[in-house]
């Protein structure tokens, strides 16, 4: 099976957790394949919230309505993708750039369900570049402070988040402790949002694989 179909599946054993009322929606190319076929059980939900302009114009072009989550108050349930997910389903997040609102979803909703193809499940997180949304004024500042922690920050040159900030990919970083480097870095001025999802990890990872979705939790 090819990455496309295992993302598919995992996608679609996703499904099972939909239990109508207003869905936390993620972003990237996992959860792409989730709202197309999210669409085909649109008459049961009342709508998505969503992580970013990209999955909204998506959910729109499905004819499902997008609210904001100021609207609606606590979600039962948000589905999202990963870049990496440990055993004990803490996630980097953020390659599509979307980590800011995604972390905001997942702290509004009671159940994180992640949806990936198997590749992305590893030991120990770090090998994938960790994302840091950062205020503009404060890109250099933050970056030396990154490599004070041990990382080898990269500017992702030309591209804007959402929320009109930048980002640093942080490369070169074992993360043995995800929860204590999560507010450590969170704690540095000039951070938005660091890309770790630790303090609040999935509750459910769903992995394509070719024997078919495998579920931790
Ligand atoms: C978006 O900012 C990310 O957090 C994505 O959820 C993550 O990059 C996974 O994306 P794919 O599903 O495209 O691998």
């Amino acid at each position: 099976m090819n990455p496309d179909e295992l993302k598919r599946q995992a996608a679609e054993a996703a499904l099972a957790y939909v239990d109508g009322g207003v869905i936390g929606v993620g972003t990237g190319s996992t959860v792409n394949q989730f709202i197309d076929v999210l669409a085909g059980i649109k008459h049961r939900i009342e709508g998505a919230v969503s992580s970013s302009e990209a999955s909204t114009a998506r959910l729109k072009q499905h004819g499902i309505p997008v609210f904001d989550l100021n609207a609606v108050g606590e979600l039962a349930l948000y589905v999202d993708g990963a870049d990496e997910s440990n055993a004990r389903l803490e996630l980097i997040k953020g390659g599509g750039g979307a980590l800011t609102r995604e972390k905001i979803v997942a702290a509004a909703s009671r159940s994180f369900v992640c949806i990936a193809d198997e590749s992305k499940l590893v030991e120990v997180l770090g090998q994938f570049p960790l994302p840091v949304e950062v205020i503009p004024m404060a890109r250099s500042l933050v970056a030396r402070e990154l490599v004070r922690l041990g990382g080898t920050p990269v500017w992702r040159e030309g591209y804007v988040t959402d929320n009109g900030n930048l980002i640093l990919d942080v490369q070169n970083l074992v993360i043995t402790d995800p929860v204590g480097l999560e507010q450590q870095i969170n704690a540095l001025a000039g951070v938005v949002t660091v890309g770790l999802f630790a303090q609040r990890p999935a509750d459910v990872l769903i992995l394509g694989s070719a024997q078919g979705p495998r579920t931790l939790q």
